[in-house]
């Protein structure tokens, strides 16, 4: 039978919500921060044993419907040429940014070749986890990984690549394309070699302008939705007020982030399903809040086409409890 996970994303409805957090294994385990003392960020991700131990770790701890391969969006910058770190305290860093508009038509290297450390991650972990966890791809959008390879490093609001799509649109289209080129090639052989459900990160997109979104940045989400066999999610933040434009994307499951009443979402998206969306300073707060917050949730968003998750990802320093609390609160409702 199908994943849980997977027949949600679907829309069918299920007897109870599939479960699982965005960045489930990051820093909020204290076996992440051990491993973290003995590899650097980008060791760990390129080597398949240590990133399966750590895309594990959560599933140990609390048996979600799902674990995310533990990797980065920011994989996809080599294959394009770029070469990138983890600062800490600052976050990623582009060491090789965009000089300007005539460096954005980059062509990509043999994107298989130079991630493979990813599919051979995907088979250790279908290896590991049997037939009732799915296993969960990602990659960044375009517009996010854009945001990166322009500013180098995290921008808040993106002023760099705005402001280029402002300046020199057609090298702020030509540098989005190179990308989507890219993030379709590395989605397939994801799915290619085990994932069962893959999330497209195009996180930062919802800063631009709604026209400009749509203009731009909507037919290359439905250029890779439509090239993958396989379901699909969709998470931008900050697109309260214009999940149409998510809903366009052809993804099959749309992701909330928490500044969306999920049962107004539903209303608004009519059959199709969705993802979210608790907010995550809540898991700071105690178990029992937690859970209550989470029920709230789950009856909001209905029986049908629901996969339980943050509206963002998981903060360090979140108490395991916490997580714990929510985790087991889908596991709890029958229906
Ligand atoms: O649960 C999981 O294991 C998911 C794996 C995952 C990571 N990053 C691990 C990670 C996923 C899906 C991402 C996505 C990601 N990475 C996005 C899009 C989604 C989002 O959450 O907004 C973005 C914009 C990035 C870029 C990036 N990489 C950021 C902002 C950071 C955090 C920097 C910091 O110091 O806070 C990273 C590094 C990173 N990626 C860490 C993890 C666990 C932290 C590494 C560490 O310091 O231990």
């Amino acid at each position: 039978m199908d994943h849980l996970l997977v027949r949600a994303a679907r829309g069918e409805r299920t007897e109870r919500p599939p479960v699982w957090l965005m960045r489930q294994a990051g820093r909020h385990i204290p076996e992440y921060r051990d491993l973290r003392e003995e590899y650097s960020f980008l060791e760990a991700i390129k080597t398949p044993e240590v990133a399966a131990e750590i895309t594990l770790l959560p599933w140990e701890y609390y048996r979600p419907d799902g674990v995310v391969m533990f990797s980065d969006i920011l994989t996809v910058l080599e294959p394009l040429g770029f070469s990138y770190h983890i600062e800490s305290g600052v976050g990623p860093v582009v060491d090789d940014p965009v000089t300007g508009p005539d460096d954005v038509d980059r062509s990509h290297g043999d994107v298989t070749r130079e991630l493979d450390y990813v599919g051979e991650l995907l088979v250790r972990l279908n290896r590991r986890v049997g037939d009732e966890t799915a296993v969960i791809g990602f990659a960044g959008g375009p517009f996010t990984l854009a945001s990166y390879a322009v500013a180098g490093g995290p921008s808040r609001t993106n002023m760099p690549l705005r402001r280029l799509r402002a300046q020199h649109p057609e090298a702020f289209r030509t540098l989005l394309e190179s990308f989507t080129a890219v993030v379709k090639e590395y989605l397939q052989f994801q799915i290619g070699n085990g994932a069962d459900v893959v999330q497209l990160f195009d996180t930062y997109a919802g800063t631009l302008t709604p026209e400009d979104y749509r203009e731009f940045v909507l037919p290359l989400h439905q250029e890779i939705f439509d090239a993958l066999d396989a379901p699909t999610i969709v998470f931008v933040r900050r697109m309260n007020g214009r999940l149409d434009l998510l809903q366009e994307s052809g993804a099959d499951a749309v992701g909330l982030d928490w500044t969306v009443d999920i049962g107004e979402a539903r209303e608004q998206l009519g059959d199709t399903p969705v993802q979210g969306n608790l907010d995550p300073s809540y898991l700071f707060a105690d178990p029992e809040f937690v859970r209550e917050k989470t029920r709230e949730i789950i009856d909001k968003a209905g029986p049908e086409g629901h996969i339980l998750n943050l509206g963002h990802g998981v903060n360090k320093n979140t108490p395991v409890e916490s997580v714990r609390a929510f985790v087991e609160t889908a596991k709890e409702i029958q229906r």
